[in-house]
């Protein structure tokens, strides 16, 4: 199935696939999140088979997007999930999924999590520490079962990406260094509530080349190969996410070229699974937030504000990462231009105003995009931010008491809510009952 961007524009107004955003923004409201049925099956779709020839279970990262109607629509078409708590093994299992296509990973597992991981009988716990493989041979054994486990390496390898959001690198709190875990695997052979399976690894997100892949697996393999000689069963392999998705209209690293660089390596691992845990290439390109401007606010100091009703608690990645969203009016006679980069000043044939688009939020660092060259919009118009499927409205928060915006599903021409906006009853509700 080819790859296709399912937000273009037709006659100058921006649609989601056979839906016009306009009608999307007057049926659900401003802010909304805006997913392409098309694209996360196409991308759910494309991952795959590019790691096809391995037989690739794909765990979608429930992490970056945990809406159950956009997890069932992946359950339904095969793949498996990666959670990081037991609030996200509920959501997966909720939304349909097979247990044994779970992975569970994070640092900070806890007794409870664990034992609800090994009743409701996942496929493998990630594990990033000796103490927590203590904790899960304990509960383990308590429940008279024998644990999958995969040990995740912190191979010291550096992925570069931005400092936040980069866990293969030595320092970080993730994983776990090859000697200390080639010393645990040898010490759980005779543990009775675990057995080690396999080798895990996670390098950061996003990830824009193969090579930091290739030099983890060249260190993973060598450490299965020696377990392998010290009796340890290990038959699985998991590479993890990080793959990268274009944010600027550029093409960038494709699943075919990371299967393709890591082709000899894998063959060589005789591993017979392989596991990988992409959660951005999936989701990410596959959903806008649509946003009304408030007011337009010039201020003597040069600057150019398009005050917007979506802010930081809505999208909070550009404050938290510096990351880039392209950022475009809904109506535009001549569409987005093809590439919009972090650096451009303007566009050729477009007549373009400087602005920073910020939101209502009380922050400074309530921003979606600074500095940018943007067609004139005036106030009550809305914009669409681009690329934010994927740790978009799952990072949301109601900070400055602010409700989550709607998610909406896009499928053809039709339009379903697939999570309502919140309202004050329901931020306020949990301590209504206990107001003293
Ligand atoms: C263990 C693990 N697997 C997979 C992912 C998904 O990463 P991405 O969304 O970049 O594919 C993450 C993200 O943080 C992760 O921590």
């Amino acid at each position: 199935m080819a790859v296709q961007n399912r937000f273009t524009y037709r006659a100058g107004e921006l649609y989601c696939e056979d839906v016009p955003a306009e009608r999307i923004a007057a049926e659900h409201g401003t802010p909304c999140y805006v997913y392409s049925r098309a694209s996360l099956l196409e991308r759910y779709a494309d991952i795959r088979d590019a790691f096809g020839q391995w037989g690739a279970l794909v765990c979608f990262s429930v992490k970056c997007c945990g809406n159950l109607s956009v997890l069932k629509l992946l359950a339904e078409a095969g793949s498996g999930f990666d959670v990081v708590s037991g609030g996200e093994i509920c959501r997966a299992l909720r939304a349909g999924a097979d247990p044994q296509k779970i992975v569970f990973a994070g640092v900070g597992k806890t007794g409870e999590e664990i034992e609800y991981a090994l009743r409701e009988g996942i496929l493998m716990l990630n594990v990033e520490s000796r103490p927590e493989l203590e904790a899960i041979n304990v509960v383990a054994t308590r429940l008279g079962a024998r644990a999958a486990v995969a040990i995740r390496l912190n191979p010291d390898v550096d992925a570069r990406t931005h400092a936040k959001t980069t866990t293969g690198k030595g320092g970080t709190k993730f994983g776990i260094g090859i000697r200390t875990a080639e010393r645990l695997a040898l010490d759980a052979r005779s543990w009775d509530g675990v057995e080690v399976r396999g080798i895990h690894l996670h390098l950061g997100s996003p990830i824009y080349s193969a090579e930091p892949y290739e030099s983890a697996l060249t260190k993973a393999l060598e450490l299965v190969e020696r377990l392998r000689e010290a009796g340890c069963p290990v038959d699985t392999l998991n590479l993890g996410g990080g793959y990268c998705i274009s944010y600027t209209g550029e093409e960038v690293t494709t699943p075919q070229q990371y299967a393709a660089a890591l082709r000899t390596s894998l063959e060589k691992s005789a591993c017979p699974v392989i596991i990988i845990e992409p959660g951005r290439y999936i989701a990410g390109n596959g959903a806008v937030l649509l946003t009304r401007m408030i007011y337009r606010k010039e201020s003597e100091f040069g600057k150019r504000f398009l005050i917007c009703d979506a802010a930081m608690n809505d999208l909070i990645r550009p404050t938290l990462y510096e990351a880039f969203h392209r950022v475009w009016p809904v109506r535009s006679a001549e569409g987005m231009p093809q590439v919009v980069r972090p650096d451009q000043s303007s566009f050729e044939g477009l007549v373009t105003e400087r602005v920073d688009v910020v939101g209502p939020v009380c922050e400074t660092g309530d921003y979606l995009a600074r500095n940018r060259p943007l067609p004139r919009v005036e106030a009550g118009e809305l914009l669409a931010v681009f690329d934010v499927g994927a740790y978009g409205f799952a990072m949301g928060s109601n900070y400055n008491a602010r409700p989550r915006a709607a998610e909406v599903l896009v499928d053809g021409a039709e339009c379903r809510l697939i999570r309502r906006r919140e309202t004050c009853g329901d931020m306020i509700g949990p301590e209504e009952e206990w107001l003293i």
